[in-house]
């Protein structure tokens, strides 16, 4: 018996949620064993009535959960940030969530925009670092006679621009990213493991030739740990040279390790040739802790009660649950549904389908039980 909480969120996030627990419950069914769900009414909706966000008795009530499985947060009531932060990385941060796991798969009769690129050339994993870089949360803006309390910054700017935020009219932002040692040789030691288990190569992604301090000790800590894996090939890569790479030889990556924001970024255009957003799916990971589940998506507000949006991110995720913990054929098997219903042509209309998104779910879930 596994207890698992799901915090559906925002915009399309319940229906699709809903969805992924029906394949999921459907999995338990075929392969004996029962999860024991608990919904968490956290997102929007209760942000806007009693100005909460996540409270210390949730993140209490949430620890004692094997896993969580989330939809997506993001409203176009609520400032941009407010519920991302607020929520979606607070959770990544509360629980150590340091791994973020986003695979890049081209399934079977996928239509990928990568002309004259099939399933054997597009199957990667991106491991995206979860807990550092620009996402720590260190910035603000200094505006005129804020200044004292930024006096380091302020004594930056004026270097470099000559402006002395004397004037009210003055005004600059900063945001610092932050790459510990630590961090960084978690998450490659966790990437390089990866890597030994499937076709044993290691890309870095970085900046190192211009944000030299940062990339830097990621370049140095990514040799250090390497050394200690010598059947592994590993190469580094520039993330602007990495864009160009992912649509010209997606072939060329196995396993590709990635500082918080680039990881980001490179895995929304990884979900575009994979088939698009309705089809990429990520876990947040604490090898010893509290992981979490979800499609890499975001709440996609006009899709909102529609039945349009594609659930099979968010099935995928699910999918990524069971194999975190332990159910490996019932994943395996979840996966396998998700090809078989693409190749039945029973997808939305994102894929160019007619099904709706229960539709799709219901589908999903009557070939896991009897496929
Ligand atoms: P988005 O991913 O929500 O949507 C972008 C577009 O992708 C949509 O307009 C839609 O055309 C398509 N799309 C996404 N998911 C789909 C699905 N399941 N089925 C069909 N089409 C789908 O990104 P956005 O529009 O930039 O952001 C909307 C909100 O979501 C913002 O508030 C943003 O901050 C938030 N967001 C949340 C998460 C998260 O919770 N993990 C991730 C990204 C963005
Ligand atoms: C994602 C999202 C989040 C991120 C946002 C919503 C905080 O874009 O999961 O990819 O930047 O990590
Ligand atoms: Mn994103």
């Amino acid at each position: 018996m596994y207890r698992i909480a799901v915090i559906g969120g925002d915009g399309i996030g319940p229906e699709i949620v809903a969805e992924g627990r029906k394949v999921l419950e459907a999995a338990a069914d075929r392969f004996s064993f029962d999860i024991r769900w608990e919904e968490f009414d956290i997102g929007a909706e209760r942000y806007l009535e009693t100005g909460e966000l996540l409270t210390e008795e949730d993140l209490k009530e949430l620890s004692g959960f094997r896993a969580i499985y989330f939809g997506a947060v993001g409203d176009e009531r609520v400032l941009p940030g407010v519920l991302e932060k607020g929520i979606l990385l607070s959770l990544r941060f509360y629980f150590d969530q340091y791994i973020n796991l986003r695979p890049v798969r081209l399934l079977e009769g996928v239509t990928t925009p990568l002309a004259g690129k099939s399933p054997r050339d597009i199957d990667f994993v991106v491991v995206r670092e979860n807990t550092e870089d620009f996402y720590v949360g260190v910035g603000g803006r200094v505006r005129g006679r804020d200044r004292a309390t930024h006096e380091i910054v302020r004594n930056l700017y004026n270097i470099r621009f000559g402006i002395d935020c004397e004037s009210d009219a003055d005004e600059m932002a900063y945001q610092i990213g932050i790459i510990t040692r630590e961090g960084a040789k978690r998450v490659i030691t966790y990437a390089c493991d990866l890597a030994r288990r499937r076709r044993k190569k290691l890309t870095s992604v970085d900046k190192a030739n211009v944000l030299t301090d940062m990339y830097g000790l990621w370049r140095e800590v990514f040799s250090e740990v390497c050394g200690n894996y010598k059947d592994i090939t590993t190469e580094f890569a520039f993330v602007d040279a990495v864009t160009m790479w992912f649509v010209k030889n997606p072939e060329s990556f196995d396993v590709v390790v990635t500082p918080n924001m680039f990881g980001d970024i490179i895995t929304d255009l990884g979900a575009m040739i994979q088939g698009g957003l309705g089809l990429a799916a990520g876990g947040n990971i604490n090898p010893g802790g509290t992981s979490m589940f979800e499609p890499i998506h975001g709440s996609a507000p006009k899709y909102r009660g529609l039945n349009q949006a594609n659930p099979m991110a968010t099935i995928w995720a699910g999918s990524m649950l069971l194999d975190h913990i332990g159910e490996t054929a019932a994943a395996e098997k979840v996966l396998a549904a998700i090809g078989r219903s693409i190749k039945d042509g029973v997808v939305t209309k994102d894929m160019g389908g007619m099904s709706r998104t229960s539709d799709v779910g219901d589908y999903i879930a009557a070939l896991v039980k009897n496929m």
